[in-house]
C-alpha cells in the first residue's frame, strides 16, 4: 500500500468512533518505530514532520525514509506537515510528495488565517493533496510563538463553522484546553469538553484534531530523572481523557512530547548504567523499541485505533 491521504482512514474514524495517532518524526529510528508499531497493530498512521524536524532531516531524507517504511507496512500511511507556518513551507511539502500539511494561521487574526488556509487548501487540493487548519490559540510554545496561559483562546463553534466552511479545509485542529510540551497543566488536567461536544453538532462531518496531546507518560519522566534528566512536575493529558477524546469525534490525535521521552530516557538509562558503552547501536535499539511500545500502547489502549487498517 503507498502513501495515502487521510480522507479514508478520518471517514472510518467518525464512523466507527476511534482516533487515529499523528506521531511526530524526525529521524530513522522514530520512522521505524512507528511504522513497526503500526505494522504490529493493523492500524492506520499519521506521521508528521515539523518545519524544523525538516531543518533537521532534510526534506528528501524524510520522504526517502517514509517511502522505505512503507514497502512491507501494510496499513494506511499518510505523510504530513506539522504546523505548516506559511504558505510556502506547505507549497514545499506537497510538491515534495507529503500527502497532507498543514496550515497554521492560528496566530493571524480570523479573516487573515481564512485567506492563508484558503490560499493552501486552493494550492492542495488542485494536487490531491488534504489540508488541516487550526482555529483557537493552544496555550504553551507552539512553533516560534510563545502563547502564555492566560492568552490561551478556546475554539469557539460557530466562528469554526464558519472557518470551515469558508476555507475548504479538510479537518481542523481546536483549543479545548491541551497545549504542546511536557508541562500542560498546573494543577487537575482539565478538557473542555462541552466545546468538542458543540463544534461536532456545528461540524459533523469534519474531522478534529488534538494537538498537544501527549499523556507525559510519568514512567518515562521518571526514568530520565534518575538518569541525570531534570523535567520535575512535567504533566500532560491523561489516557482516560483521551480514550473519551477519541470516543467523541476526535479524529487525529497528534504527539510529540511522549515519542521524546521514550526515546530520550532509554538513551539515559543505557549511557548511565553502562558507561563503557559508546556505539551508537547500542542505545538507539533500546529507544526505538521504547518508542514502538509507547506507539502500541497508545493505538491499542487509548486510541482505539488497532485493527482498524
Ligand atoms: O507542535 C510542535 C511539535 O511538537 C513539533 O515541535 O517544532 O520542535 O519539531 P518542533
Ligand atoms: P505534544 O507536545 O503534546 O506531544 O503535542 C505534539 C503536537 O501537537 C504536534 O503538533
Ligand atoms: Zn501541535
Amino acid at each position: 500500500m503507498g502513501l495515502v491521504t487521510t480522507k479514508e482512514m478520518f471517514e472510518k474514524s467518525m464512523r466507527e468512533h476511534f482516533a487515529i495517532g499523528a506521531f511526530n518524526v524526525n529521524n530513522m529510528e522514530i520512522v521505524q518505530a512507528v511504522l513497526d508499531a503500526a505494522k504490529e497493530e493493523n492500524s492506520p498512521v499519521i506521521l508528521q514532520a515539523s518545519s524544523s524536524a525538516i531543518k533537521y532531516a532534510r526534506i528528501n531524507y524524510l520522504m526517502k525514509m517514509v517511502e522505505a517504511g512503507i514497502e512491507d507496512t501494510n496499513v494506511p500511511v499518510a505523510i504530513h506537515l506539522d504546523h505548516g507556518p506559511d504558505f510556502e513551507t506547505c507549497k514545499m511539502c506537497i510538491d515534495a510528495g507529503f500527502t497532507s500539511v498543514m496550515i497554521d494561521g492560528s496566530k493571524y487574526s480570523f479573516e487573515e488565517n481564512v485567506a492563508l488556509t484558503k490560499k493552501v487548501v486552493d494550492y492542495a487540493h488542485e494536487r490531491g493533496v488534504v489540508v488541516e487548519a487550526e482555529l483557537g490559540k493552544l496555550a504553551g510554545i507552539e512553533d516560534d510563538v510563545n502563547v502564555s496561559s492566560s492568552d490561551a483562546m478556546y475554539t469557539d463553534p460557530d466562528e469554526a463553522r464558519e472557518f470551515v466552511e469558508r476555507t475548504g479545509c479538510d479537518s481542523l485542529a481546536i483549543a479545548i484546553g491541551t497545549s504542546h510540551g511536557a508541562y500542560k497543566f498546573k494543577g487537575e488536567a482539565k478538557l473542555r469538553f462541552d466545546i468538542l461536544q458543540k463544534v461536532k453538532e456545528k461540524l459533523p462531518n469534519t474531522p478534529i484534531v488534538l494537538h498537544g496531546a501527549s499523556t507525559v507518560i510519568a514512567e518515562l519522566v521518571e526514568t530520565c530523572n534518575k538518569y541525570g534528566g531534570n523535567i520535575p512536575g512535567a504533566k500532560g493529558v491523561p489516557d482516560e481523557m483521551l480514550k473519551e477524546a477519541s470516543e467523541k469525534g476526535v479524529s487525529k490525535i497528534n504527539v510529540d512530547t511522549d515519542l521524546r521521552l521514550a526515546m530520550t530516557s532509554e538513551i539515559r538509562k543505557v549511557l548511565a548504567e553502562e558507561p563503557e558503552v559508546f556505539d551508537p547501536r547500542k542505545y538507539l535499539t533500546p529507544a526505538r523499541d521504547k518508542i514502538k511500545e509507547t506507539v502500541k500502547h497508545k493505538m491499542r489502549d487509548v486510541f482505539g485505533s488497532s485493527g482498524k487498517a
